[in-house]
């Protein structure tokens, strides 16, 4: 069964970017390899030694390190549906700037045509897009990000509506970089980077910031989300979804190797789910994606022997530095001997001496689901899990304590809606900065986020059997700017007092922020963890939460009438609280 519309819009992409060549992508594994021997041939992928089998290294151009958040633009015909968070322009007038720069920029490149299915197979959840590309490492990408091939074609049949994405590298100028999405053609275009999640268009362009217009039209969920079971010691399986802004922790989450005996984790996703509200009344979540794509920095076998398990083979590494021996290093792994020399991410020689990083910080592996070992039948689920607990989190060095539980589904909507973090130090040292990221989702967000709230309310009034909604925070630091919580495998030990607490069984007590847990109510045992460390860690002083409260008023209030009333009541009610204590 032909497309028509597909067939048509590739034509018109064909005729106006001039490739030497067009390809299909069909998502064979022999594709894969044919792809993989272009790119080392072209020099454009380094091939890594036998210890990582059918794995490979790509480095971005040094001027194509940043990521796409600055340069992404939502195309509606009002300005206010884009909202007063995201970039808008117009769809004709980004047709009339922006279609002209295609023109003959294929030339002498060959075009990749990559139908992919988001979701999993024979889902009615699944939804299809197909990206055009110049860039055989994004096509490669895509091969193990998404589900490529006959599967998508099949889903989609005759049928037109699909995401159309348009990449090209293009001269990689940064400022003739750009990403517009129009959600309501269903369609991206992006020139001029190669750089992830600016040209790999099925990840944060469709999952999230189409998909989040389209799920608020249809009534689910697109979110930035991880997501994972817990089985305890005792056999009860249950599912957790955790929305952190990028850099704090989704992926470590997911594949957590946990500190407690007994417990097992189970990975669905690390950085984007959509989750419907199933007929039982509870919210399903699933994965878009089939594949990882992970930081590698600070990635070490000790504290993330599942990370590392997953990173065995088949993976493509980006921006890594790479050892004389063939294998990919970065910081955070074990220590190079001293004198040897690597070459950066940059493709430049590296010592131990040199003052900047070898990896780039955001330096990443990809790689398909199913090489995780913590991966289970449930991650082809055509429904995907119930989720018992969401949990908002970010890097707070200050003010938030580790763990709080929200009163109901609306201040549980409160909470990621003033959901404020602090950016990971970036290369040059900037960020740290606490700023506002609502749900984690203000960079990928398609919609108006004032029509977003609502949307989550709107979920909420959907919901028999909500999930219980807590936040987190791994980070909180002492006087001397030392972690208060050890984080990663530990974690387990917050994750086991709020599955208690979903089970109606775990202790907590009342603060005007939400519900804690006392200093018996987790399971601290074998931890370092003094009654003043833990007083220090889960502290909430009214006065300071009052100031973050008032300073969150002008965030909360740009979005004018479309802030919901039901938030500002949770506002109110919240700064009543603080005024008492
Ligand atoms: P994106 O993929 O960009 O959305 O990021 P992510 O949310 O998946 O973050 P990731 O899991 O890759 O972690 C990013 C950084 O946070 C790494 O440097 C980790 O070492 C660090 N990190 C993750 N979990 C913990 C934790 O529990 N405690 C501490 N202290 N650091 C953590
Ligand atoms: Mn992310
Ligand atoms: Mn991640």
């Amino acid at each position: 069964m032909r497309n028509e519309e597909l067939h048509a819009w590739v034509k018109k992409v064909a005729e106006h970017t001039k490739p030497d060549a067009v390809r299909w992508c069909d998502g064979t594994p022999l594709e894969a390899r044919a792809l993989e021997d272009r790119m080392v041939a072209s020099g454009e992928l380094v091939r890594l030694n036998e210890r990582f089998p059918h794995s490979f290294l790509h480095r971005t151009d040094p001027m194509d390190g940043e990521d796409g958040n600055r340069v992404s633009v939502i195309c509606t015909k009002y300005e206010d549906d884009a909202g007063p968070t995201n970039e808008w322009m117009s769809p004709e007038d980004a047709e009339r700037t922006v279609w002209p720069r295609y023109d003959g920029i294929m030339r002498g490149r060959t075009m990749y045509v990559v139908p992919y299915l988001l979701g999993p197979a024979h889902s009615s959840h699944g939804r299809i897009g197909v990206q055009i590309t110049d860039s055989a490492y994004v096509a490669a990408s895509l091969g193990i990000m998404t589900r490529v091939g006959q599967l998508a074609i099949r889903q989609l049949g005759p049928n037109p509506h699909f995401v159309k994405g348009l990449h090209s590298v293009g001269d990689l100028s940064p400022h003739r970089r750009f990403v517009f999405h129009f959600p309501q053609t269903k369609t991206i275009w992006s020139l001029g980077s190669e750089y992830a999640t600016n040209a790999i268009l099925s990840k944060e362009c469709h999952a999230l910031r189409l998909a989040s217009a389209e799920a608020c039209e249809e009534g689910w969920m697109a979110e930035h989300m991880t997501v994972f079971g817990l089985t305890s010691p005792s056999g009860v399986t249950r599912y957790i979804a955790a929305a952190f802004p990028n850099g704090c922790g989704k992926t470590n989450l997911a594949m957590l190797t946990p500190g407690l005996p007994g417990w097992k984790v189970e990975t669905i996703g690390d950085d984007i789910c959509w989750m419907h509200v199933g007929d039982d009344g509870r919210l399903w979540a699933l994965n878009p994606l089939a594949g990882f794509f992970g930081v590698a920095p600070g990635t070490n076998p000790k504290t993330h022997r599942n990370v590392l398990a997953a990173m065995a083979r088949h993976v493509l590494f980006t921006n890594t530095a790479l050892r004389a021996d063939g294998s990919p290093w970065w910081e955070g792994l074990e220590p190079v001997p001293n004198g040897e020399t690597l070459i950066d991410w940059r493709g430049k020689a590296w010592t131990s001496k040199n003052s900047s990083p070898a990896a780039h910080p955001n330096a990443r592996f990809a790689v398909s689901a199913r090489r995780c070992p913590t991966v289970g039948p449930s991650f082809d689920a055509p429904n995907g899990v119930p989720i018992s607990a969401i949990l908002f989190g970010g890097r707070r060095s200050k003010l938030v304590p580790l763990v709080f539980e929200t009163h109901d589904w609306a201040h549980g909507v409160y909470t990621g809606a003033t959901l404020v973090s602090e950016t990971p130090i970036a290369e040059n040292g900037s960020g740290g900065m606490p700023s506002n990221d609502p749900m984690a989702m203000l960079p990928f967000c398609g919609i108006n986020m004032g029509e977003y709230f609502r949307h989550w309310l709107r979920i909420g009034e959907r919901l028999t059997r909500p999930p219980r909604i807590f936040q987190v925070n791994w980070f909180r630091t002492d006087d001397e700017g030392k972690l208060l919580w050890p984080g990663f495998g530990e974690n387990i030990r917050v994750l086991e007092w709020i599955l208690e607490r979903v089970e109606g069984r775990g202790h907590a007590i009342e603060t005007p922020l939400g519900r804690i847990p006392t200093r018996t109510d987790l399971n601290l045992a074998g931890l370092d963890m003094s009654p003043d460390r833990f007083e220090e860690l889960m502290d909430v002083e009214p006065r300071a939460w009052l100031d973050e409260a008032l300073r969150n008023e002008p965030f909360l209030h740009q979005f004018g009438p479309r802030w919901p009333e039901r938030l500002e009541q949770e506002h109110r009610a919240f700064i009543a609280r603080l005024r008492s204590a």
